[in-house]
């Protein structure tokens, strides 16, 4: 490869973009240099998701078009679709040359030098490699917010999903090398943190210290220079009461919990294997109710998971009725390759599943309504992010995780990105607030 140059395009979950940040800053060590279209590169590889089968079926999409004009070009599938179907790829694309899992990817330096050799089925599909993906290359996106892995794989078996089987076992990484990177980021300038994991709460220390996440939370939170941690994403089964006294303990945990909780149903819940029933999951939500802040909530819901009745469909919606969600992502169910829910009888038809969704998102709708109504003329704290100049407006996210865009009379026009500052809401939609700034913190 005379050029050495390469496009990347990532579908799919934090953990994914962050592995392609990984991905990226291996790649550019090694010489390469990323271009922003596939037509410019000579490497072009896709950091798949699987997590639903239509998540799947784009980066099917994206590597027919390289059939006819992908010429000369090595064309790589990453992530959980490459680990799901293996070698199958190279059958069902052979312009196809490299095919890895997320587990591999410690092996990455590896795998491209056998494509730079011209081997044309390069693999890297093992779990057996005890490592994380720990790499000092990582190229970050965001001057200001990083996303730091704490830990990598996923040992639950709930019975819809795939990501036991494309992310691998669980694996800690130890409390040292977790904090050494926060360290570094804080020492770079970054302010904003966010600890990466498909199950933080199992978070372990495999060193001796042995820190659960609620101590691993409090610690990286005290680190100075850092003013915004979040965390990201939690299991109801594994989230104890110390991880709300952790926040309670330091506001630089942002005012924000994450806590999917698939559906409102135990029955359900017991056929999801999700090791926990309606009434566990409310006592978590009363445990961050009466903390000492008000923290955002959001969750995930799945609706049409096999023999998913009208009732138990209710009960998804009373629940929802009770919590108040501050914001929540919800999907049909998928039925995934090797997923225990697959060999489920009693499917729910998928316009039932389209009309249950399109009820969910409804009710959701007017909740994240009066929830953003109710911050109207509150001062918020804002990262900023961005400007606006069709709208003069800055944009940034609150420590509750909304987004928040406003108007600042700054004679000198400096740019606020990756500042502070304080905001008035003065509307608010059902996804967004709008305000002015208030003083600068
Ligand atoms: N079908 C639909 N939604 C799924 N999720 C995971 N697996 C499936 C599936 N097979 C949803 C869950 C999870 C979120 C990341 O994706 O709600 O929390
Ligand atoms: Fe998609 Fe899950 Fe893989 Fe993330 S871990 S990329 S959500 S399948």
């Amino acid at each position: 490869m005379p050029g050495k140059t390469f496009y990347i395009e990532t579908f799919g979950c934090q953990m994914n973009a962050h592995d392609s940040e990984k991905v990226v800053g291996t790649l550019v060590s090694e010489g390469y240099a990323q271009v922003t279209t596939p037509d410019e590169a000579e490497l072009v590889l896709y950091n798949t998701c699987s997590i639903r089968d239509k998540a799947e079926q784009k980066v099917f999409n994206r590597l027919q078009n390289f059939k006819r004009n992908g010429k000369g070009k090595v064309i790589g599938v990453l992530g959980c679709v490459a680990q799901q179907e293996g070698e199958k790829i190279f059958e069902r694309a052979p312009h196809v040359s490299l095919v890895a899992g997320s587990a591999s990817y410690s092996q990455l330096g590896q795998m491209l030098v056998q494509l730079e050799a011209g081997n044309r089925r390069v693999t890297g599909l093992s779990f057996d490699n005890p490592e994380a993906f720990d790499t000092p290359f990582t190229r970050r996106d965001n001057p200001h917010r990083a996303f730091l892995t704490i830990i990598e794989g996923c040992d639950k078996s709930c019975a819809y999903c795939v990501v036991p089987f494309t992310r691998g076992p669980e694996r800690s990484r130890t409390s040292d090398s977790v904090l050494a990177e926060a360290r570094g980021l804080a020492d770079k300038g970054y302010t904003e943190i966010m600890l990466l994991g498909q199950n933080v709460n199992s978070y372990r220390d495999p060193s001796p210290a042995g820190w659960d996440f609620a101590t691993l939370l409090a610690r990286v939170a005290e680190i100075p220079g850092l003013r915004r941690v979040r965390y990201t994403t939690s299991h109801p089964r594994d989230f104890v009461r110390r991880i709300v006294d952790a926040m309670d303990g330091n506001p630089v945990i942002c005012d924000q919990v994450h806590l999917p909780v698939q559906s409102g149903s135990s029955r359900v819940l017991a056929a999801m294997d999700r090791l926990y029933t309606r009434d566990e999951y409310m006592r978590r939500i009363e445990w961050i109710k009466s903390a000492k802040r008000r923290y955002a909530l959001s969750t995930d819901i799945i609706v049409g998971f096999p023999g998913e009745t009208d009732a138990d469909f209710q009960q998804t919606l009373d629940l929802m009725d009770k919590v108040q969600y501050d914001s929540m992502f919800s999907f049909k169910y998928s039925p995934r390759p090797n997923t225990a829910a697959l060999q489920m009888e009693d499917r729910i038809p998928e316009d039932e599943k389209q009309r249950r969704l399109l009820i969910v998102q409804e009710k959701q709708r007017g909740i994240q309504i009066r929830r953003n109504a109710e911050l109207v003329g509150t001062i918020q704290e804002v990262l900023v992010e961005s400007y606006n100049p069709a709208l003069q407006q800055w944009g940034g996210h609150t420590s509750c995780n909304r987004t928040l865009n406003f108007t600042h009379s700054d004679p000198e026009a400096r740019d606020l990105a990756g500042t502070y500052l304080s905001v008035r809401v003065n509307r608010a939609g059902p996804n967004s607030l709008v305000g002015e700034t208030a003083t600068v913190v």
